[in-house]
This record gives structure tokens, C-alpha cells and sequence, in this order.
């Protein structure tokens, strides 16, 4: 395959790590761009194995904010826009944190298909959900053309995605390609998921909640299976065409817990049913046809299915570390340290300084390139300079905002970790499915 230069927003989460992994190893003459806020779910350690790799960087930025995102697809104009960064634990978008939901999954899906339009971008793989389609009867598999019906802010949020995706292509003939996949397990996910949760709790001897009677179905996919997907659609994704991803993997929420039960060899005393979610979908199942006419099949099905438990399972037993650091709060101290700087959270735009770091970022990969980009980067730095009364006024705005915000997003977090650390009860009410 032809050399590609290709942007992942949300690069440092669940999904996106395992994608930007999966495509420097398959494609070694492929550049990666990975542009994350570091939330709370983009971990610096998903990627800690590729971070040198002359063939990646890491911009931090927040598709929420319009300059983050527009001077980075300017400036590398790539081929290709993998846009997945969000808000994705319908819980927290039911208790609290909706406001993020809106300002990341939608307004920010704005700045990045607005970004595309005006740099030419040639391909935009929006990364959708099946929530957007909302609950399913019994033997229903719903099409790519079927009513959106979306039941949590999180899925309408997605949702409000796909319209503003499809308004572009419509619009202005913008080549946006969307995915809708089904639940995702595998390594790295973060541990309020159901199925990392369920074996965090295990492996801390701590009962596994359920909610409602847990016959909530839902059609689990291998990570790396919804991977391949995507990797497959950066070259075969037909522009404003829609593609449902999933494996047939149809298991009650029981039927899970039975089976990573199975493969850890626990008695099923470790259950513990819990009031169920509000507005929470009893079943989700999507018709597949349309991306195996274009040769995606799932790995992961069938009688494969358990193999890709175990294997979760077994990166959860490896990678203990990884986990524990999460689950105890400790991460965010560890970030602190590690990287000499202020918490995640604490920063949420490009200033002016980070902008000259990011050219600096920029200069090692043209150099690595061996493209002479210098009277490209004197254009924009002039475009940026006399824009600066202007932005230098939005900036102030925004910081001070932004001050209050950190403010108590701050003390939230704190207060997240503190009553993590007191009692796992309210934690263990957080299920995701
Ligand atoms: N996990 C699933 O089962 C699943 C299923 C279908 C679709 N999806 C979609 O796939 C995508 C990835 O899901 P995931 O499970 O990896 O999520 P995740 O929560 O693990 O990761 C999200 C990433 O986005 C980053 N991010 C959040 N807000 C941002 C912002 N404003 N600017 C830049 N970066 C930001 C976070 O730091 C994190 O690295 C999402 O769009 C989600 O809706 C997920």
C-alpha cells in the first residue's frame, strides 16, 4: 500500500491505541499522527511501546477547541482523518459529565469535519457507535439506512456525529465514511467497562455488579477485529457510505459473566445484581452484509469468541500495573511525575508555546520525511501571528474559563478518587454495557 499519512483523534484510549498499534505494525512506511486530550481515559502508557517510533507523534489537543484541531489538519494536510476521539462511557453521561459529552462528541466532531473541509481532506473515517440506532427486538438486525433512536446523551451525542458527518458529505461532498460497531473488549480498556471491570473486580475479590436482571444483550467484538475494519476502509470505505461492524457475538450480560467466570475458574457468588442503568437499551444487533461485500470478516466469532476472553483476560493478569494505577488514582499522580507537568485535566488547549512544540514536532517528521516544508511552516506562522489580536483576546476568554474549570473538574476528580478509595460502591454502580 502506498505511503499514507494518517490522523487518529482519540489515539491514546481504548480503541485507539489498539488501531494506531495495528496500523504501524502493518503498515511500517505509514505515518501516524495522534491528536488526544488525555481525559481521564487517554492513558500516555496505551502507546509508551511506539512512542519513539520515527513514524508517529503525539499532539496533545482538544478536537473541542476549533484552533487545536485546524492548525494541525492544515499544517499536515494528511490523507486520511480517523476521528474517534470522545466521551464514551454512557454512565457518565447520564450522571454529571453530559456537558463534556455535547462539547466533545459534537461540537468537537464539527471542528474536525469543518478542519477536513477546509484543508481538502480525502477521506474522514468518523468512528460511530450502534447505540445510535437504540434497542432492538428479539431476532432484529438493523441496516445501515434504519432511523436513528438514540436512548443516552452519550449514543445521541454520537448520534448528532453521524447527522453533522452525513450533513458535510451531503452538503458539501466532504468524503466522510461512518462506522457503528457493537461493544468492543480486548486489552487496554479502560476499567469502568463492563468486561475490564468485571475481571478487575475478580481479580481484586470484589463482586461483579449487574445491572437490572442482566439479560441485557449486547454483540461483543474483539478490538482488534473492529481494528481491522477501520484499517480496511482508509482504502474501501465508499465516501457518505455507512458501515455496521460486528461479529454475531449476541451474549447476555450473564452469558458473559459465565464465561470470564469459566476462564478464571470462579464460583458464581461473585455476582451482584444492582438497580438498573435509566434508559438503558435491552438489545443492540446490527445486519454486517454490507462491509463483507467489501471483505472485512470478524476473527473473533464463534467458537473463537472465548479464545479473545482468554486473551483479555490474560492481558488483564500481565498488565496488573496498568490497571491498578487506574483503579487506585494513583495514574494521576504517576502523570504528574512522569511528565513534569500539570494533570490532564488541567489543560484543555494549544497556547501559543505549545503551538511552537508542535512545529517542532512537525520539523522531526518532515526530517524524517526529508520534505522541505520550511516556506509551508513560514506561511502558517504568519497566518497564526496575524491572527493574533483576535485570538489573543479568545485565549484570555477561554483561560480564564478554563481556569474555573479546571477548578472543578479538579476537585470532581478528587472527589472521584476519594470515594473510590473509601468504598468501590458508588464505582461498582458504574457499569458499562
Ligand atoms: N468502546 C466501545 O465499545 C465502542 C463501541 C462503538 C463505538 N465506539 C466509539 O469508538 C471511539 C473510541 O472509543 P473508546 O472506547 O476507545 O473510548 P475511550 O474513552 O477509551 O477513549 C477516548 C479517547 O478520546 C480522548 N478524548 C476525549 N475527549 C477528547 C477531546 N475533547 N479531544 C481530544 N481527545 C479526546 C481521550 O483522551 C481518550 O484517549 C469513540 O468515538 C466511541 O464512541 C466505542
Amino acid at each position: 500500500m502506498a505511503q499514507k499519512k494518517i490522523l487518529v483523534t482519540g489515539g491514546q484510549g481504548f480503541i485507539g491505541s489498539n488501531l494506531i498499534r495495528r496500523l504501524m505494525k502493518n503498515h511500517p512506511d505509514w505515518f501516524i499522527m495522534n491528536l488526544d486530550k488525555l481525559t481521564y481515559a487517554g492513558n500516555p502508557q496505551n502507546l509508551k511501546d511506539i512512542d519513539k517510533s520515527p513514524h508517529y507523534i503525539f499532539v496533545e489537543g482538544d478536537v473541542g477547541i476549533k484552533q487545536d484541531v485546524d492548525s494541525l489538519i492544515n499544517i499536515e494536510g494528511p490523507d486520511c482523518v480517523i476521528h474517534m476521539a470522545a466521551e464514551s462511557h454512557v454512565d457518565r453521561s447520564i450522571c454529571g459529565y453530559s456537558d463534556e459529552f455535547i462539547r466533545t462528541n459534537i461540537v468537537g466532531t464539527y471542528n474536525v469535519l469543518n478542519a477536513c473541509m477546509s484543508a481538502g481532506i480525502k477521506k474522514i473515517i468518523y468512528v460511530s457507535t450502534d447505540e445510535v440506532y437504540g434497542s432492538q427486538d428479539s431476532g432484529e438486525f438493523v441496516k445501515e439506512d434504519a432511523n436513528l433512536n438514540p436512548s443516552s446523551i452519550y449514543s445521541a451525542s454520537k448520534a448528532s456525529g453521524d447527522l453533522l458527518a452525513m450533513a458535510f458529505y451531503k452538503t458539501f461532498k466532504l468524503p466522510v465514511v461512518i462506522t457503528r460497531s457493537s461493544n468492543n473488549f480486548g486489552p487496554y480498556q479502560y476499567p469502568e467497562k463492563f468486561i475490564p471491570l468485571m475481571i478487575t473486580n475478580i481479580l481484586e475479590d470484589k463482586k461483579v455488579p449487574i445491572y437490572g436482571d442482566g439479560e441485557n444483550v449486547r454483540d461483543w467484538l474483539y478490538v482488534d477485529d473492529n481494528c481491522a475494519a477501520i484499517e480496511m476502509l482508509v482504502d474501501k470505505g465508499v465516501p457518505g457510505e455507512i458501515y455496521n461492524i460486528a461479529a454475531n457475538n449476541e451474549l447476555t450480560n450473564l452469558e458473559v459473566v459465565d464465561i470470564i467466570r469459566d476462564v478464571l475458574d470462579i464460583n458464581e457468588d461473585v455476582i451482584e445484581f444492582v438497580k438498573d442503568r435509566p434508559g438503558h437499551d435491552f438489545r443492540y444487533a446490527m445486519d454486517t452484509s454490507k462491509i463483507k461485500l467489501l471483505g472485512w470478516n470478524p476473527k473473533y466469532k464463534a467458537n473463537k469468541l472465548r479464545q479473545a476472553f482468554k486473551e483479555t483476560v490474560n492481558w488483564y493478569l500481565d498488565n496488573e500495573k496498568w490497571w491498578r494505577e487506574i483503579r487506585s488514582g494513583e495514574y494521576k499522580k504517576y502523570y504528574n511525575k512522569q511528565y513534569n507537568t500539570e494533570a490532564p485535566s488541567q489543560r484543555s488547549m494549544l497556547t501559543n508555546e505549545d503551538n511552537s512544540k508542535f512545529m517542532f514536532k512537525k520539523k522531526s517528521f518532515s526530517d524524517s520525511k526529508k520534505i522541505d516544508e520550511t516556506e509551508e511552516e513560514k506561511k502558517v506562522e504568519e497566518e497564526i501571528s496575524e491572527e493574533k489580536p483576535e485570538d489573543t483576546d479568545e485565549t484570555e476568554e477561554i483561560s480564564e474559563e478554563d481556569t474555573e474549570k479546571e477548578e472543578t473538574d479538579e476537585d470532581e476528580e478528587d472527589d472521584d478518587v476519594e470515594e473510590e478509595d473509601e468504598e468501590d460502591q458508588e464505582e461498582d454502580d458504574e457499569v458499562e454495557v
